[in-house]
């Protein structure tokens, strides 16, 4: 069993609950398995064609995926002098928007995520959803809704998020292995 978690991160939230779900994942797919997380600039064609499930997970910028110019404004707001932000060593790039131009169909099972701000979604947006949108485009049995991991305003990973998002990685190694028929998780849901 092989699965893949690909991430886009500007500040290492999302970075950070890739990791996370792929401690869920080894946990629940056991010792056998191989699970790799790679920043969506790393993901090539041949990282994922091999996947028994992957997962994509990126920040929601602008109510949706990021796009080149916030990504850039995400750059500048971390340069302002007062800021204490850093940029994410895999920052630099293409975001998952673009990602999906690039790779072929994905016929497996796979999942999406987000990371975003905590209040309605209709206020904030989610990344999650555009994102699940294009994997089933590309093909993808989706086993689960698309999930969002919470940062406050000033971009730190809400305290109890770093254990759910573990917990949301095994959920869906038993998802996997349970062998969820596709479709599933094809809706939305609000958080
Ligand atoms: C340019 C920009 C636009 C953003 N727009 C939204 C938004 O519409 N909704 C939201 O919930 N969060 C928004 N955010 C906050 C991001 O979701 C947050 O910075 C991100 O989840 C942190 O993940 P990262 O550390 O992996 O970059 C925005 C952030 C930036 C930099």
């Amino acid at each position: 069993m092989r699965a893949v978690v690909v991430y886009e991160s500007m500040y290492g939230n999302t970075h950070h609950v890739a990791n996370a779900i792929a401690t869920g994942l080894g946990l629940g797919l056991g010792l056998d398995a191989q699970v790799v997380v790679v920043p969506v600039n790393a993901a090539i064609r041949e990282t994922i064609e091999r996947a028994d499930l992957l997962v994509v997970g990126g920040p929601t910028h602008v109510h949706g995926m990021s796009r080149e110019s916030t990504r850039q404004s995400a750059i500048e707001t971390a340069h302002k002098p007062e800021s204490e932000l850093e940029i994410d060593p895999d920052a630099e790039g293409p975001g998952i928007r673009d990602w999906f131009e690039t790779i072929d169909r994905f016929e497996g099972r796979a999942a999406a995520f987000d990371t975003r701000l905590d209040g309605p979604t209709l206020l904030t947006g989610r990344a999650s959803k555009g994102i699940a949108h294009q994997l089933r485009k590309h093909g993808a049995a989706l086993i689960a809704d698309p999930e969002s991991f919470l940062v406050t305003k000033d971009n730190h990973l809400e305290p109890a998020e770093d254990a759910r998002a573990r917990d949301w990685g095994s959920e869906l190694a038993r998802l996997t292995t349970a062998g969820v028929p596709a479709s599933a998780g094809a809706r939305s849901k609000t958080r």
